[in-house]
């Protein structure tokens, strides 16, 4: 570990601050990303990257790189930390700046920052994981990968106080997403999410299981459903880049699927193992 990108080039970590006037610092003015790194390959890099850049626009952040670039950088990054299994997070902020609400003069540079994070590979079939439901309180621009999460923050933090993995959040009784991962149910066979509106992040993991369920014949619909429906689903599960496809087995202290992980989720991730091993190779 030890490098970190800013800008465009690869610097020690100890040789990087950052600066108070950042407005990443001051007002979360910024935009991120999480990339799985397998056998020291991007998992799904491109999408994460262009999902980067689509946040930026989003907030009317010019950013000086495309995604070619930014990717052999973090390729760059990699290789020099000799990451096998980990994480790269990288964020983007509109800049350094004097403090002020409105955004500073287009000759202000937005801040790319990139780091690695090592993560042991813990398995194909990952354990149930026990979930809180709570009021979604957040903004209504769920869309955007922003810096600003502290709606996330305080809901993931209500799951573990209560000794759980997940908070599912959800707005007057209709689910939106987890904390930080996306939820669906299974119902009857077919696979039910929320869809890919303001309300949530349309995260790449679910989006990769969907193109699964599409490519393998398993039915799913994107549609929202309400918190009594996902109580009495046969399988619950949740999706993100750190938890790939995860069973909840257990939501406010009632058993979902009879504790146990479902036949939908089963496939859905052994289809994504075999998904990471095509991408990046053997995972054993
Ligand atoms: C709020 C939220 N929803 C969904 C996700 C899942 O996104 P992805 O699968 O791209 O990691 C995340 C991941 O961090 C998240 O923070």
């Amino acid at each position: 570990m030890g490098k970190i990108i800013l800008n465009g080039e690869i610097k020690n970590r100890s040789d990087v601050s950052v600066d108070i006037e950042d407005r990443g610092y001051q007002f979360g003015d910024g935009v991120y990303e999480v990339i799985r790194v397998y056998n020291g390959k991007l998992f799904a890099g491109e999408m994460h990257l262009n999902r980067l850049l689509d946040s930026a626009k989003l907030i009317q952040m010019k950013v000086p790189f495309t995604v070619a670039e930014m990717e052999t950088r973090v390729k760059e990054l990699i290789s020099e930390d000799g990451l096998q299994d980990g994480i790269i997070y990288m964020q983007l902020t509109r800049g350094v700046s004097p403090r002020t609400h409105v955004f500073p003069s287009s000759d202000v540079e937005p801040v790319f920052v990139a780091y690695t994070k090592e993560i042991p590979y813990t398995g194909k079939m990952k354990p149930g994981a026990k979930g809180i439901t709570t009021d979604d309180i957040r903004w209504l621009r769920c869309n955007i990968k922003s810096l600003n999460l502290l709606g996330n923050l305080l809901a993931k933090q209500a799951a573990a106080e209560a000794g759980c993995d997940e908070a599912i959040q959800h707005r007057d009784g209709l689910v939106t997403e987890g904390s930080s991962s996306n939820v669906s149910i299974v119902v009857d066979g077919t696979l039910k999410t929320h869809p890919a509106t303001n309300l949530i992040l349309n995260g790449i993991t679910r989006q990769v299981m969907l193109k699964l369920c599409a490519d393998h014949g398993i039915p799913y619909v994107e549609e929202p459903f309400t918190v009594e429906e996902m109580m009495t689903a046969d399988e619950v599960l949740y999706t993100s880049t750190s938890v790939e496809v995860t069973p909840i087995i257990n939501i406010d202290g009632g058993m979902i699927a009879a504790g146990e992980t479902g036949p939908v989720t089963k496939k859905l991730q052994q289809l994504f193992s075999q998904e990471i091993e095509r991408q990046c190779g053997s995972i054993d």
